[in-house]
């Protein structure tokens, strides 16, 4: 049995990931924001399943965006549960659109959430973790992390960033015994697309109008019709909170076929040159591959 706290829990891998490691016999902590308003539903039907279920799972407030929210979380977690070992940092969002029509402040709010959040909640949860010598930060990636496509700028850039502070706490934390890890994932049918932020600036939006719809309208085509199973990403995440401590891949990828393939591909390509780059450097003491 494992104690796991999972950001952004109210929909999407974030819900299915804590259904699936309740049901496997861990302890549960599900992250939402605002609990007692625009999640109130989505925590009463959790709230439920523990007790229908007769699973060890329990709703705490968290919003990613706010250092005192996350700290109050895990200090809660903590308390319960007297350790933690693993923490799934979930809770995301992405701003589409062309990057010319998205003001700095935008372009905030979308690292704000996809990157400080991570950061906000490591923060949070690491003295805990280095205090036991044991424990795993599991970042919740992107294909967009590694290649970016037109018109999710934002969005992938903000999950480059995730990859590498994932890589820095991978490295810096492994005198510490805790792991850092990342899922590259690849696009599966979840509440992403309804929770969007566009760009307020619809002159600049305009400007793209004819190509941006072209683009969204090949992306979301007959190819797409019928849409993987988001189970495929809370599997890997259930998966890597069970494999045993000091296994864990730094990087687990979830995407169809094709896509699959390239991107590990990729991945051993960017691993080589990194082994390269920090022997050249004469660091690679300090680095854990
Ligand atoms: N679906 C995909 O194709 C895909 C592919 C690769 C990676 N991802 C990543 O997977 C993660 C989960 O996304 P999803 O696809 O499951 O989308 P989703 O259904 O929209 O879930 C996103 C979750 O993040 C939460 N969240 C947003 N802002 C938050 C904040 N400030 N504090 C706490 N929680 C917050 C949302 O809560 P609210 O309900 O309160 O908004 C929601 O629970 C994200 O990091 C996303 O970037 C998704």
């Amino acid at each position: 049995m494992r104690n796991v706290l999972v950001t952004g829990a109210s929909t999407g891998f974030g819900r299915l990931t804590v259904e699936a490691l309740a049901r496997r016999g861990h302890q549960v902590f599900a992250g939402l924001r605002d609990i007692r308003g625009r999640n109130e539903k989505a925590a009463a039907e959790l709230t439920a399943l523990a007790t229908d279920d007769g699973v060890n799972l329990r709703v705490v407030e968290l919003d990613v965006t706010d250092q005192s929210s996350a700290d109050r979380a895990l200090d809660g977690v903590i308390v319960t549960a007297g350790r933690l070992d693993a923490v799934v940092n979930n809770a995301g969002l992405i701003f589409p659109g062309p990057l010319e029509a998205f003001t700095a402040e935008e372009a905030q709010r979308q690292f704000d959430v996809n990157v400080l959040g991570a950061l906000r909640v490591n923060r949070a949860a690491l003295p805990q973790l280095r205090r036991q010598g044991s424990g795993v930060l599991i970042q919740v990636g992107s294909l967009a992390g590694r290649v970016t496509i037109p018109y999710s700028g934002l969005y992938a850039a903000s999950k480059a960033a995730l990859a590498s502070l994932t890589e820095a706490w991978h490295h810096e934390l492994a005198p510490f015994g805790v792991e850092s890890v990342i899922i590259d994932a690849a696009s599966y049918p979840t509440n992403i697309g309804a929770n969007a932020v566009m760009p307020a600036d619809q002159a600049r939006m305009g400007v793209y109008g004819e190509t941006f719809g072209r683009f969204v309208t090949q992306l979301t085509g007959p190819q797409m019709e019928a849409p993987a199973d988001p189970r495929a990403v809370s599997d890997a995440i259930v998966a890597l909170v069970e494999a045993p401590d000091g296994e864990r891949p730094q990087r687990t990828v979830v995407a169809p076929g094709p896509q699959l393939e390239a991107t590990q591909a990729l991945n051993a390509a960017a691993l080589t040159t990194a082994r390269t780059i920090s022997a050249d450097m004469g660091v690679s003491t300090f680095l854990t591959f």
